[in-house]
């Protein structure tokens, strides 16, 4: 790649199972082929996962360079949807790459969104005990979030995510020239993702992606605001995923506080039967679990305030019409909370959050601590 290319490619390492590179660079996404049979070199055949929102820009090119590449390709096409994560299509991608005659020395290549990341990262996870695959995130929150750090999954009926394995990919290829083409409220779901780590980690980030927001440029959509600074927010907010992974893979500890806002935001989900955005739902979740940080004596009011005008500013609720009762048993209808204790990631201030166990029944007490001012 390097000399074919004048403009820096980013890379941050991951450190973790054989270690493995994400790649991010406006373009990057012509190089796929070449940096796919780099790190897969044994591989003769590459199976593309590719979601139908991602195939029409992208599926084309992709599988025209993976072939230039000398790997002979065939594509699965998903239906876009949360609805879709199921076994259904999770058995159909397995007979795909069993028809496909694909070997233990073939890749898998995603191509999309976190369903698509999730879900085909899980059936290369179990394909023949487990084969390489690349990761190719074609919205924002896949690209800060989901396709980073190997948590593969499917839904089940019960619940979100609820059969899965951690399986690192090979490569992540980050290409913020796939983000022109998202819907302006699909690319805002990837900024709550995004805000969420100035408020885990950093404030400085925090502070810097209000004032992006902020700038008065007349007539700039949000996206055209931070367009010349994505490849730096990506590259950010995926070192500081990658630190917590490296040092907790197995979402044993530190790596929970990933989940900042997220179990008031999968309880928004679930009552809206996932009519609600995950990022929407994260951000109205981080501004309840603010302000009830602040009643509960853990934050300042001001920083819950200015976490606030951010997401707003980002055109992101913070807060939901569903009751604290219907929120609280959505919570705990998710079947990975314990049926005693559920640990919250509390924010202390804006970069500074903590894990706190609480039991069960005070839950619907801090959610309705955190509904309103
Ligand atoms: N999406 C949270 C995690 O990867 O742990």
């Amino acid at each position: 790649m390097a000399g074919k290319k004048t403009q820096k490619t980013r890379c941050v390492h991951v450190n973790v199972g054989k270690g493995y590179d994400i790649l991010i660079r406006e373009g990057i996404l012509s190089y796929a082929g070449e940096e796919t049979a780099k790190v897969c070199p044994k591989a003769v055949k590459a199976a593309v996962v590719c979601d139908g929102n991602a195939f029409v820009p992208h599926g084309g090119p992709v599988e025209g360079d993976l072939w230039d590449a000398g790997l002979s390709c065939a594509q699965y096409i998903l239906e876009p949807g949360e609805q879709n994560k199921n076994i259904g299509h999770y058995a159909e991608i397995l007979a795909f790459l069993a028809e496909n005659r694909l070997t233990r020395e073939d890749c898998l290549v995603a191509l999309g969104g976190g369903v698509t990341g999730d879900m085909a990262g899980f059936a290369a996870a179990t394909y023949l005990r487990g084969i390489s695959y690349v990761q190719i995130p074609t919205t924002l929150l896949a690209m800060v979030d989901s396709s980073v750090g190997g948590k593969t999954a499917i839904d089940l009926p019960a619940g979100k995510n609820l059969a899965g394995a951690f399986c690192q990919p090979s490569l992540v290829l980050c290409d913020p020239l796939t983000l022109k083409t998202l819907p302006d409220d699909v690319f805002r779901d990837g900024c709550a993702e995004v805000i969420k780590y100035g408020v885990l980690y950093d404030r400085d980030f925090f502070l810097k992606l209000k004032a992006l927001a902020e700038t008065d440029r007349t007539g700039q959509s949000l996206k055209q605001k931070l367009a010349k600074d994505l490849e730096e927010i990506i590259e950010t907010c995926v070192s500081f995923k990658r630190n917590v992974v490296e040092q907790d893979e197995f979402d044993r500890g530190e790596r929970k506080k990933l989940n900042l806002g997220h179990t008031f935001g999968h309880a928004i989900e679930h009552c809206s039967h996932y009519g609600q955005s995950h990022g929407s739902a994260v951000a109205a979740g981080m501004a309840i679990m603010a302000r009830a940080a602040v009643r509960k004596g853990y934050m300042d009011e001001a920083d819950a305030r200015l976490l606030e005008e951010t997401l707003q500013l980002y055109g992101l609720p913070v807060t939901t019409a569903y009751p604290a009762q219907q929120l609280a048993e959505a919570a705990m209808s998710d079947k990975k909370s314990s049926q005693y204790a559920i640990d919250l990631v509390v924010p202390r201030s804006i970069g500074n959050c903590e894990l706190v166990r609480i039991e069960t029944k005070d839950l619907q007490d801090w959610i309705e601590a955190g509904l309103a001012w």
